[in-house]
């Protein structure tokens, strides 16, 4: 699981790509009818923004807090406290790979492990060239009669064996393509 810092602190962001004006415009249909409300709601900002963008960065956090009428340092705890959040950008490829029990048991752990001596990243990680970043998910994935499971840009992967893992990593980076491509409706 990826380790959340101490809620408060945030990481440094470097090169924020981020288009703030898109995060406002993002952010516009969320009107909080009062501050209780607005407190409520500073989770599924952020969670607008990271799926979108792939991760939050510092001055759009900063958005997030101005937007509901809260502290940049509330929603910088938020953000750092939930491991599901990212503060630096995503490469090329995501992959959320699942660790519940299920797959757990039927060996997601060969796959972290595959991860870091044939791929050379691990968990919460961008490979060197930019290609992969991976983020291992405790929590189930809902797949578990296909477990061990991922999920990697749109497409889904299950019963994975080591050799179908780095076949299925292979192919999708190889034909190009970004986890941007998929569809993040809500
Ligand atoms: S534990 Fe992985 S999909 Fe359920």
């Amino acid at each position: 699981m990826t380790q959340a810092a101490t809620p408060g602190s945030m990481p440094a962001t470097t090169g924020d790509e981020i288009d703030l004006d898109v995060v406002r415009a993002m952010l516009a249909h969320i009107q909080p009818g009062d501050h209780q409300e607005a407190q409520e709601l500073i989770l599924a900002a952020l969670q607008e923004v990271n799926e979108h963008f792939g991760y939050v960065s510092l001055a759009a956090a900063e958005v997030v807090a101005e937007h509901l009428g809260t502290t940049a340092s509330r929603v910088y705890g938020l953000l750092t406290f939930y491991a599901d959040f990212r503060t630096r950008p995503r490469g090329k490829h995501f992959m959320l790979l699942c660790h519940g029990m299920s797959c757990y048991a039927l060996g997601s752990q060969r796959l972290v492990q595959e991860l870091k001596d044939t791929w050379g990243v691990a968990d919460g990680e961008t490979t060197a060239d930019g290609e992969l970043t991976v983020q291992v998910v405790n929590g189930c994935l809902g797949v578990c009669d296909r477990a061990p499971f991922v999920k990697l840009d749109a497409d889904y992967h299950g019963d994975l064996t080591t050799e179908s893992f780095n076949e299925v990593l292979r192919r999708t980076i190889d034909a190009g393509g970004s986890w941007k491509d998929a569809d993040h409706g809500h």
